[in-house]
Parts: C-alpha cells; structure tokens; sequence
C-alpha cells in the first residue's frame, strides 16, 4: 500500500500521542500531508518531525474540538496552508470513567463534547471544502472521514456511560454523514477499536486487563499500529467502495 496516498491531504485530530500520533504516522508513510492537531500545537511537535522524516509535509495546529469556532478556525487555517482536505480523521477522545448513579453532570458534558461534539464540528467543517475536490476532468474526488469509535460503544461498559453513549453516537453519526455525503463521494467510516495499549489504558488494574484478556480471541492487546492500518486502508482509494461502516479492530473481542 505504500505511497497510496501520495499528494493527498489529511486533518488528524488528537495527534500528539497514542493512537492519534500512530495514524498520522502511517498516513505519512503512505505519503500525505498531515495538519497534526491537538490541544496545543506545542505537544505535537514530536509527531511533526516523525512525519517530515517521510517527506511529506506536516504542521501543528492547537485546537479544541469541543470549540465550535476553534475548529472552524482550523480547517479555514489547513486550507490555506495546505490547499485542501481530503482525509478527515477524528481521533482525539477522553475518558472520565464512574457509575453512571454518582457521575456528575459535568463528567458526562465533558466526555460528550469532546468525544461526539467534536466529531460532529469537524466534520460539518470539512464536509464542504471535501464535497468540492475535483481531478482535473471535473471528477468528483470528495474525500474520506474516518473516525474514531470503540468496542464499547457497540456493547456499552460498566462505569462508562458518558464514553460509551459518546462513541455509540459517533457510530450513528458515521452513518448518517455516509448517507448524506455519499452522493459527493464523500465516505465516512468509524474504527472500533477493542483493547488498545495507550496512556487511556495504562491506568486501568491489573485485574481488569487480565479479564479484558480472557475476551480476546488472538490473545494479545492491540497496538495503536493496527488500529492506523485499518484508517490507512479507509483512507484510500482501496476502500474506494466502503462507506457507512463500523471496521472493527478489536482481536476478535465480539464480531
Ligand atoms: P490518548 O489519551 O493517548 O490521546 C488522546 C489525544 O487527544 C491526546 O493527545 C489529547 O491531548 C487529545 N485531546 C483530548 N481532548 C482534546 C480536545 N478537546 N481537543 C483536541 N485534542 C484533544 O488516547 P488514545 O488511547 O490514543 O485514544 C485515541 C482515540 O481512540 C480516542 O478517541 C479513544 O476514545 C479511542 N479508543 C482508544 C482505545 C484504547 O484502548 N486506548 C480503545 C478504543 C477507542
């Protein structure tokens, strides 16, 4: 797949580390431009200088996702700077994990805005500057949004239902959005993630990886690498006929 997506530019939000950093990563080594954003610009320059290492041409952005005008304000900022978008990945996501009895109201809002939220703001924003990619011939080139779910959002989890009902409604809206753009050529697909080790995982008790692990039919966590080929592969145009699905990456853990 390697320079699959040569000259071709892709917004991934939540890059300064994990998954979000691993994306940018390998849509780099198949030749895009990355605008590599996180909440502040300055936690992203590691990922910058790993992806220029490729070639191509990467810059920071800080942004909220959450922040219905900070968002606009970036995707105006990428498209000056990089002259269009045609791969949206909608990453970034928090946790903040309790019984949904004792969770308070802003646990919930926090989780919301910027797991779901922000997916929405993003891709509203792009959506329009991707429905007018054009070839040279007047094709439509539209674009593709890939975003972020979990195994979790499919199944629910105790002590997440602020996460859980968050990446349920990315899944919906990643749906939604493939049947309204599609007529454009604009695809939206989510990747559901199973047990990924990250930062967001770490935390997690010993006993609670252990029986995450019992679950999982190929006996391992997943890396953030696997989870950036499935987004690599639904970036391009290998996937050029897939749009309104959930690609689960999850070790097996449900089908
Ligand atoms: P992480 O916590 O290591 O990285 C998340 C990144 O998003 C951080 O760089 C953070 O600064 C950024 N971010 C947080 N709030 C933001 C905001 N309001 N605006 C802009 N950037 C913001 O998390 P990880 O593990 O890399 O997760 C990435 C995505 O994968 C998330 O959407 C998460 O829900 C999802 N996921 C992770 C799994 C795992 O096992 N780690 C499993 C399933 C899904």
């Amino acid at each position: 797949m390697d320079g699959n997506l040569k000259g071709k530019t892709a917004v991934v939000t939540g890059a300064a580390r994990g998954i979000g950093a691993a994306i940018a990563k390998k849509l780099a080594a198949e030749g895009a431009n990355v605008a590599v954003c996180d909440l502040k610009a300055e936690w992203c320059a590691e990922t910058v200088a790993a992806l220029e290492a490729f070639g191509v041409k990467a810059k920071a952005y800080g942004v909220n996702v959450a922040v219905s005008a900070e968002v606009d304000a970036c995707v105006k900022q990428v498209l000056a700077d990089f002259g269009a978008i045609n791969v949206m990945v909608n990453n970034a996501g928090i946790t903040k994990d309790g019984l949904l009895m004792r969770m308070s109201d802003d646990d919930w809002d926090a989780v919301l805005n910027v797991n779901l939220k922000g997916t929405f703001l993003f891709t509203r924003a792009v959506s329009r500057p991707m429905m007018k990619n054009k070839a040279a011939d007047g094709a439509q080139l539209g674009g593709s949004i890939i975003n972020i779910a979990s195994v979790v959002g499919i199944m629910g989890n105790a002590g997440q239902a602020n996460y859980t009902a968050s990446k349920g409604g990315v899944i919906a809206l990643t749906k939604t959005t493939a049947k309204e753009l599609g007529s454009r050529n604009v695809r939206c697909n989510a990747v559901a993630p199973g047990f990924i080790q990250s930062k967001m995982t770490d935390v997690l008790p010993d006993d609670v990886k252990r029986s995450y692990m019992d679950t999982i039919p190929l006996k391992r966590f997943g890396t953030a690498e696997d989870i950036a080929k499935a987004v690599a592969w639904l970036a391009g145009d290998e996937s050029a006929y897939v749009t309104g699905q959930i690609i689960s990456v999850n070790g097996g853990m449900i089908g």
